[in-house]
């Protein structure tokens, strides 16, 4: 074991560990699918492939065609470790969201009809989309928390739509929404102009700015999906803290395994207690599913994976975050100075 740490070690300065193998190697036992071996193992893509380049190198595993098998060698290694296959318990009537949708299923019927033709991802913007299901999701929770009925909620970055969900559910009292994409903010437009719904206002904006005025100390809960560095974690997730009106606000936001290390975790952990002051009430794994995105050929991830094949189901995930403002919480509201790095680190793999 100590031999693979060192051998990824010299690839990568992700943070290594013997679990980090140990995960790996059980992922490979429940799937040969790469991607599948990235969501089971939980760890950041480019760590994953670092182990799986070493694991090879010593013989412990074969690339055949599109999978990834343990060999003779790599069977010993787990079995003299008793590391088993992962399983998958997730629930399957809520899919781990931990919400039930038939409540909200009339809305989810409108939202797809309205989604259809809705702008595809672009890969300027770091751009992915959730399912319809975890829009609604979204809704079914931040309700059940209490934090939209008759509440003005703030949207930072919405290719997702959520605004859209949010105005079908007629359950805020106002929502304001804004994008760096004019596509999206148009689509918004048109939408609210259909569904004869006036209390919203869209605005197109480039959240590495600081909030105009109007924006800030005004609304009652955010939701946002921040890129994945911590950089771009204080500017989003900070931006949408300051558009709160003070103590017993809340904010919602995903953050991933798939490019996030736990010392990643930790520190973005740090970053709201001891940097924003407010707490963390819940966090639910893999609540956020996004659609392949269509550019996977020019990502990062591809360009490190070692067998080549497309993802065939949903496997970028994230947790859902909700925070909640206490006496004394504050966000963020500088002007961001970091350029292209706010985007990518060592562990981001899908721009
Ligand atoms: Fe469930």
């Amino acid at each position: 074991m100590r031999e693979i740490v060192e051998r990824v070690k010299a690839r990568t300065s992700i943070p290594v560990y013997e679990r980090t193998i140990e995960n790996v190697l059980s992922a490979i036992q429940a799937s040969s699918d790469v991607w599948r071996i990235v969501d089971l193992s939980e760890e950041p893509l480019p760590l994953v492939v670092a182990v799986l380049e070493a694991l090879h190198e010593l013989g412990h595993i074969a690339f055949d065609g599109p999978n990834v098998i343990l060999t003779e060698s790599g069977k010993q290694l787990v079995e003299k470790y008793g590391i088993g296959p992962r399983r998958d318990y997730t629930c399957s009537h809520c899919e781990g969201k931990t919400v039930e949708l038939s409540a909200f299923s009339d809305l989810l019927e409108q939202f797809k009809e309205i989604v259809k033709d809705r702008p595809q991802p672009k890969h300027d913007f770091d751009q992915a989309y959730v399912t319809p299901e975890t829009t609604v999701a979204r809704v079914a929770l931040m309700h059940s928390r209490g934090d939209l009925e008759n509440k003005e909620v703030f949207v930072l970055g919405d290719d997702d739509l959520t605004s859209v969900a949010l105005m079908l559910s007629g359950l805020p009292k106002r929502i304001a929404v804004l994008d760096i994409d004019e596509r999206l903010m148009k689509f918004i437009e048109k939408t609210a102009d259909e569904l004869g719904y006036s209390d919203i206002e869209i605005f197109t904006f480039d959240l590495r700015e600081p909030l105009p005025d109007y924006a800030l100390h005004k609304f009652d809960t955010f939701i946002t999906d921040p890129p994945e560095t911590v950089d771009a974690i204080r500017a989003f997730v900070g931006r949408g803290i300051a558009t709160l009106k003070g103590p017993g606000c809340a904010g919602y936001f995903g953050i991933t395994r798939r490019e996030s290390s736990l010392d990643k975790w930790r520190e973005i952990q740090r970053l709201l207690l001891n940097e924003f002051n407010v707490v963390i009430t819940d966090i639910i794994r893999n609540f956020n599913e996004y659609v392949n995105w269509g550019y996977e050929e020019e990502t990062r991830a591809w360009k490190l994976l070692p067998v080549k094949v497309k993802p065939s189901y949903n496997w970028y995930k994230s947790y859902m975050f909700r925070i909640q403002t206490l006496e004394g919480s504050k966000g963020f509201e500088e002007r961001i100075t970091v350029g292209d790095e706010l985007y990518n680190d060592e562990e981001a793999s899908t721009t």
